[in-house]
């Protein structure tokens, strides 16, 4: 797909149209709109567990996946078991390509992300970004959990998007909830969540490269930490 002036102003209109719907309804409305060409990518983070219950609720047989790094956390594998048996679905696990990840490992250790920014790059490019790829193959849409209070570079996302990095629309249900509206969600629906979140983890990615935040420290401070004055993103939402 590529970004025409009638989809950047249709992107636009979007933007201002659903600008006071629901998350619900905007998932619905998406869902109608791109049929079998939308689908929700789903970390199991605290946002994700309220989506999946949104998407589950409105009883459109829609596609949610995860991308498996091999790095995940205990908790977050069980989650992925716990949600598929609460809500009868099943999230499709992506994996990345063990060839690039086993010369990768050959080549730089097993816990290369220590070593260097360009490491870690490498590491999250081979075990996140390049299946994700894979999972855009025959979609022109995907929908995620980012919220503008998560972080500087997130504030200026917006619900509907352009993609540049993908080459496809994305939609961020809950860009304009805040932690609060989605712990009370949480709480309301009895959604399951991560046990990490209780935990001290706010925000909760590959085991190696997440830690625990302190009260008051910036909710995504526990992602690759050790990186000095980083933008903690992985490349799935920034480059
Ligand atoms: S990350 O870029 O730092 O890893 P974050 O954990 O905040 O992202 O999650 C933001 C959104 O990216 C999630 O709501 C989800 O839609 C998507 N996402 C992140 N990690 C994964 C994953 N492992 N599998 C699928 N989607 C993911
Ligand atoms: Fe690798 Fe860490 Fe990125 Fe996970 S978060 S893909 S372990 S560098």
């Amino acid at each position: 797909m590529s970004l025409t002036e009638t989809l950047k102003r249709q992107i636009e209109a979007w933007n201002e149209e659903l600008k006071d719907t629901p998350p619900e309804q905007v998932i619905e409305y998406f869902h109608e709109y791109f049929g079998k060409r939308i689908a929700f990518s789903t970390s199991l983070g605290a946002e994700d567990q309220v989506l999946t219950h949104m998407v589950v609720e409105t009883g459109i047989p829609a596609r949610i996946f995860t991308l498996d790094t091999g790095r995940l956390f205990p908790e977050t594998y069980e989650l992925i078991a716990l949600t598929n048996a609460r809500y009868k679905i099943n999230i499709e696990v992506l994996f990345p390509d063990y060839k690039q990840v086993e010369k990768m490992v050959a080549e730089k250790g097993i816990n290369l992300f220590y070593d260097s920014v360009e490491n870690r790059k490498l590491c999250c490019r081979i075990r996140k970004v390049e299946p994700l790829k894979r999972a855009f193959k025959n979609l022109d849409a995907w929908i995620c959990g980012l919220r503008k209070d998560q972080s500087v570079l997130r504030f200026f996302s917006k619900l509907v998007e352009w993609d540049e990095k993908n080459g496809l629309i994305k939609i961020n249900p809950l860009i304009n909830w805040n932690e609060k509206q989605v712990w009370e969600y949480i709480r309301r629906h009895d959604v399951p969540y991560n046990m990490l979140h209780d935990k001290g983890y706010p925000s909760i990615g590959c085991e190696p490269c997440t830690r625990a935040v302190e009260p008051g420290e910036d909710s995504r401070a526990g992602r690759w930490w050790w990186e000095e004055g980083g933008h903690r993103e992985c490349g799935l939402h920034k480059k």
